[in-house]
């Protein structure tokens, strides 16, 4: 069914949101507890859909998990994971399909993984390829290998020294969790640094991981092992931060606040970005968490790199506020946009271009010329193409310039399924 939204513009917005837990995280709790050996709790995981997706996968793979009031209770797969009969559907999720790919690669047997239309288009060549140089065989459609999916693991996989050639968690994840069944210690090199949960998570739970910045990258080196059990808080998503972040810094008339958030440096590369556009948005203590207070703000142009926002996830929120300021910003080397749940250069462009500013693409180059306030915005229409966050930035541009009606809304539930109701609280 298609969804479609309407969001009005609001006068004047104050409060605090709680956003929900972080998406990466949520998921690396799953696989590991799934991997330990005895009982790991989750506390605070993120109630999108893309985490529920993983949920059900770990418990076909042979963990069994209960609700216990807010936190999720994982017993491991004592005897190691299994083939599970069915498809493993990963629905919209990257994350779920390329972090599963990883942690399969060392379960003997032929798995079968699935995904939605988005997902269906997605390229997983870039997780096949250093699994095969493990030793595994992973069958997809096409040069780029999409889903669906035909995995073939092993009990004994090679160790291999692997740079990785896109700045990719997921690829460095994949292959990261596949090391564990390996018959050595594993590198892996990447250009960028790009968020670090894996790793840390990985070190938390007593593998024997050490990472080390070389650069603007770093280089990382795993011993093969079996996780233990642990006890995991997830902190909110910044990513779900940046919406309102954004929507404080362009509405004429606003102060917002979100909770605990995970403010590690690679996630919070859109704080900077911001300041630097003069967005009166910071990064604060609450009670032993770090959280976020947003202001209204005049914003202006400016030159945002890709390796300053790795994972390119808050660009199309960024357009929104590029689209708020005055001058010319560019978005520059945004390939990977091309690549997530819709491409988000084409449906940045688009937004901005129908909310009334100006956007167009050069190669891999975005450029927004700003109308100076959000106020300029017109009332638009948008078609979310199947993406949570194409979704979440026309919703925001809606809310603080002149409203919005967008069609595919629904597929906000793969990160934040209470979104639209979080953002009626404020105003
Ligand atoms: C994620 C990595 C990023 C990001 C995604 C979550 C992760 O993808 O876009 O939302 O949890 O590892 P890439 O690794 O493709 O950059």
């Amino acid at each position: 069914m298609i969804v479609v939204q309407r969001v009005e513009a609001a006068d004047h917005l104050r409060g605090t949101v709680r956003v929900p837990g972080d998406k990466s995280i949520s998921h690396r709790a799953l696989l590991l507890s799934a991997l330990a050996s005895g009982t790991s709790v989750i506390s605070g995981i993120s109630n999108g859909h893309d985490v529920a997706a993983t949920r059900v996968i770990v418990g076909q793979l042979g963990a069994r998990l209960h609700d216990d009031d807010n936190d999720v209770v994982v017993e491991g797969a004592d005897e190691g994971l299994r083939v599970s009969p069915d498809d493993l559907d990963c629905e919209n999720s990257g994350t779920t399909m390329r972090l599963v790919c990883g942690l399969l690669a060392g379960v003997p047997g032929e798995h079968h993984l699935v995904g939605d239309a988005s997902l269906s288009r997605r390229p997983m060549d870039r997780v096949a390829i250093p699994l095969e140089a493990m030793g595994v065989r992973l069958e997809g459609q096409g040069e780029q290998r999409t889903a669906p999916l035909r995995l073939w693991g092993s009990a004994r996989l090679r160790a291999i020294d692997y740079s990785v050639p896109q700045p990719s968690a997921q690829v460095k994840s994949a292959i990261l969790l596949a090391g564990l069944a390996a018959d050595g210690p594993c590198v892996v090199r990447e250009a960028i640094r790009t968020r670090s949960a894996t790793e840390d998570m990985l070190r938390a739970s007593g593998v024997a991981i050490t990472s080390e910045s070389v650069g603007a990258g770093r280089v990382i080196e795993l011993a093969p092992g079996r996780p233990l059990a642990h006890h995991w808080r997830v902190p909110g998503d910044p990513s779900q931060a940046a919406f309102f972040a954004v929507l404080a810094a362009i509405h004429d008339d606003a102060t917002l606040d979100v909770l605990s958030l995970d403010a590690s440096p690679e996630r919070v590369g859109f704080v900077s970005v911001l300041q630097r556009m003069g967005a009166r948005v910071d990064l604060v203590e609450h009670g032993g968490a770090t959280g976020l207070r947003g202001e209204t703000s005049m914003l202006h142009a400016t030159e945002i790199h890709a390796h300053e926002i790795p994972s390119v996830d808050e660009v199309p929120i960024l357009c929104v506020a590029a689209a708020a300021a005055t001058g010319v910003s560019v978005f520059r080397e945004m390939s990977e946009l091309r690549v997530k749940e819709s491409d988000r250069l084409e449906g940045s462009a688009r937004l901005v271009n129908a909310l009334g500013a100006r956007a167009w693409i050069e190669g891999d180059d975005l450029f927004v010329e700003g109308l100076g306030s959000a106020r300029q915005f017109r009332d638009f229409s948008f078609d979310a193409a199947l993406d949570h966050r194409m979704v979440m930035s026309a919703a925001i541009a809606g809310c603080a310039g002149e409203g919005v009606t967008i069609t595919g809304a629904a597929t906000v539930a793969s990160s934040y399924p209470t979104f639209f109701r979080d953002l009626a609280l404020l105003s």
